[in-house]
């Protein structure tokens, strides 16, 4: 008895169940129908216009198709694992509507090819909507900057208070982070739009195709040159999860820091209830949940990165099963990427900032001590030897448990006479903002210049 599977001639006996449900893809790669359909409509456009399909079947096939989207769209479309993949559940069902012409639509392709386009159909509308969503995520992060261009707060490094910048900018460093995340998908978007399609199983095929014509109906930029090639690689979803999981990092960095921002040791910022979560057995608690999942969630993408750079890594050419594996890691890294995107775009909106603790923070930790090493190297001393005469002065102002800025006059001058009445501009944090005036620079002037930049850019 033979089963029902498309190779069942070369075979004397069925798959075994266990077999059968390991090798499958249905479940997971079903979310690739309407792109599959795509392609196959193309596919069957391009034999038909080479003379190797019918009119009439030509026809046949794209009223079959749009039967099977409608069935699709409406969760009336039987998926049955028995026929393993989208690919042949699709073929299968358009056979059993239209009867040879389904049959025919095969010709000149293999599913290797097939799958390689889908993907690549698939993702490319994955890169434009994440491409646009980064848009947005800067729109929101740009609002914040904007109401906070003068907010004073410590920067750091190494955790500990440096000097102080704005708010303002500090947002503008994630607004950077992301225009190059964005730049990077564009730049993969490049690499994914080609078609495979025509290099059939591997080699090529014996029919008078036109993968041209195919590439110009699916809206591909260009064909993949080389057949081998074409139905193996998956490095452009590779290079996607790696875009991807950049993009987490920086949220996940991002996460970090407004998780600590609004531990009320800092105090900071609060985050709206609607992101946050209470405790089941502590009261007194508003977690940051949303912020510590991204930070979790940056962990599986990198994680999906890993397995398809080693999924790929001893494949021998050309196609193999383990390719099938490329599915799912790709799908959730999307997935993840998009809803962090959406969330992330909203929860900034959500960000109250508290501009009082952080200018306290700033002024309890000799922020403006650089300035005041500046200042002494404009009036004339090497910078080596100011920034000894300004540790003696910090030192000095740590005893007493004061900032630099209350120290007086003359308890000032005990340190360098080159200190006058003008160091009390150098030495608060808004002298010491004003000050950073060139491209980049923290200044609130500078912070305006490179959000007009941004807004200008995203449109
Ligand atoms: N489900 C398969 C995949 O995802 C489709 C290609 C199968 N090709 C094959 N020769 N078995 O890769």
């Amino acid at each position: 008895m033979q089963d029902s599977h498309a190779w069942s001639g070369r075979f004397s006996e069925p798959v075994s169940e266990l077999v059968k449900k390991y090798t499958a893809s249905v479940d997971f790669d079903k979310r690739l129908a309407e792109f599959d359909i795509e392609g196959s409509l193309a596919h069957a456009a391009m034999l038909n216009k080479a003379g190797v399909l019918s009119d009439d079947d030509l026809a046949a096939i794209r009223r079959g198709m749009a039967e099977i989207i409608d069935e699709i769209r409406a969760g009336a479309f039987a998926w049955s694992v028995d026929l393993e993949d989208v690919h042949m559940n699709v073929e299968r069902r358009l056979t059993d509507k239209i009867g040879d012409a389904g049959k025919r639509l095969h010709t000149g392709r293999s599913r290797n090819d097939q799958v390689a386009t889908d993907i690549r159909l698939w993702l490319r509308a994955q890169i434009d909507l994440i491409v646009g969503l980064i848009g947005e995520l800067q729109q929101s992060l740009l609002e914040l900057a904007e109401q906070h261009a003068d907010t004073v707060m410590p920067g750091f490094t190494h955790l500990q208070v440096a000097q102080p910048v704005t708010f303002g900018h500090h947002m503008l460093a994630y607004v950077e982070m992301l225009s190059r995340d964005a730049e990077r998908m564009s730049d993969c978007r490049k690499r994914v739009n080609r078609l495979p399609l025509g290099a059939a199983a591997l080699a090529g095929t014996t029919f008078p195709i036109n993968r041209h014509y195919t590439a110009e109906l699916l809206g591909f930029d260009d064909v993949c040159h080389n057949s081998l090639d074409a139905v193996s690689d998956r490095d452009f979803a590779i290079e996607f999860t790696a875009a991807a999981s950049l993009v987490m990092v920086h949220l996940s960095r991002l996460s970090e820091e407004l998780i600590l921002w609004m531990s009320p040791r800092v105090g900071f910022i609060d985050i709206a209830d609607r992101f946050c979560t209470g405790s089941s057995i502590m009261p007194q608690k508003k977690n940051p949940d949303v912020p510590e999942l991204v930070r979790g969630k940056s962990g599986r993408v990198v994680g999906h990165l890993i397995a398809l750079v080693t999924l790929m890594k001893a494949q021998p050419l050309a196609y193999n099963k383990d390719n099938q594996e490329d599915k799912e890691p790709l799908f959730d890294t999307a997935d993840t990427l998009i809803d962090t995107l959406r969330i992330y775009a909203d929860m900034m909106r959500g960000v109250t900032v508290k501009p009082a603790a952080m200018r306290a923070a700033v002024l309890q930790g000799f922020a403006t001590a650089t300035d005041l090493a500046d200042y002494l190297v404009k009036k004339g001393l090497p910078f080596r030897d100011s920034h000894e005469v300004v540790a003696l002065a910090v030192r000095f102002a740590e005893g007493r448990q004061v900032d630099l800025a209350d120290l007086s006059l003359a308890e000032l001058q005990q340190f360098s006479p080159l200190i006058a009445e003008d160091i009390y501009q150098v030495l608060t944090p808004e002298g010491s903002l004003a000050q950073r005036d060139h491209v980049g620079g923290t200044a609130p002037k500078q912070v305006r210049a490179q959000i007009a930049r941004h807004k200008a850019r995203l449109g």
